[in-house]
């Protein structure tokens, strides 16, 4: 929330983009900047959060499997990310596709920090995500073809928004956005003008979402 110059309470949405990619230039973090740049010109507040950038660490820990018996504290490198989540209205997750799904990195914020306690309740009901809006934006080495035969973006529409966020989180609005078509190290500037056109839909999706915010 901000104040105009007329003293006027302005709400403006916050857009939090995450990112895993172990490149800091990667096209990845050029995919997260994009979308980020698109909602901050219709006027979001926006935020990224880098995952390797933190160095976060993915892996499912005793720590982690305490706090869900209810023997021990929610991990405080948990509790910060997951107050970034709660801040945000609409949250982007932004990583290149390995073997049919998320990195590891990424499958650790799932693992980690949208646990129970958080995202949803002891008897599944609905927690601190519920109602905003999400966007899952992958990077693919393969085409449209890929995903779209063989059950491939079925089963990635399936698990990640259909059971993940609908179901358990609450988040209605979820939808997988790919890039495609690209090589590992299209971070090369040469190369990254093939996928500066699916970068420009990206701004504008984020434009979109904060101008109907
Ligand atoms: C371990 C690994 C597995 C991959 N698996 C897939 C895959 O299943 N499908 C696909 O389309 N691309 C796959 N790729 C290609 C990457 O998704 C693609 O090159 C992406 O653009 C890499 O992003 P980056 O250049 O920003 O690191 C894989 C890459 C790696 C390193």
């Amino acid at each position: 929330m901000a104040v105009d110059g007329v003293g006027i309470m302005v709400v403006m949405s916050t857009f939090l983009a995450i990112t895993s990619n172990p490149e800091p230039h990667s096209l990845t973090e050029a995919t997260a900047a994009a979308f980020l740049r698109g909602a901050g010109q219709a006027g979001a507040d926006t935020q990224l959060l880098d995952l390797y950038g933190i160095g976060f660490d993915p892996v499912y820990r005793s720590c982690d499997r305490d706090h869900y018996l209810g023997r021990g504290p929610m991990p405080d490198d948990v509790r910060a990310i997951q107050s970034r989540l709660e801040g945000a209205d609409v949250l982007a997750l932004v990583f290149p596709v390995y073997w049919y799904t998320m990195p590891a990195m990424m499958k650790g914020l799932f693992d980690r920090v949208i646990c129970r306690g958080f995202a949803y309740g002891e008897e599944g009901a609905p927690g601190a995500l519920a109602g905003k809006t999400v966007r899952v934006i992958m990077l693919t080495g393969s085409s449209r073809g890929w995903y779209e035969s063989d059950g491939v973006g079925q089963a990635l529409q399936n698990q990640i928004c259909h059971q993940t966020f609908t179901k358990y989180c609450g988040v209605t609005d979820v939808e997988i956005v790919y890039v495609d078509n690209l090589f590992m190290g299209d971070d090369a500037p040469r190369r990254r003008a093939a996928a500066d056109s699916q970068l420009r839909t990206i701004e504008g999706m984020g434009a979109r979402l904060a101008a109907r915010a």
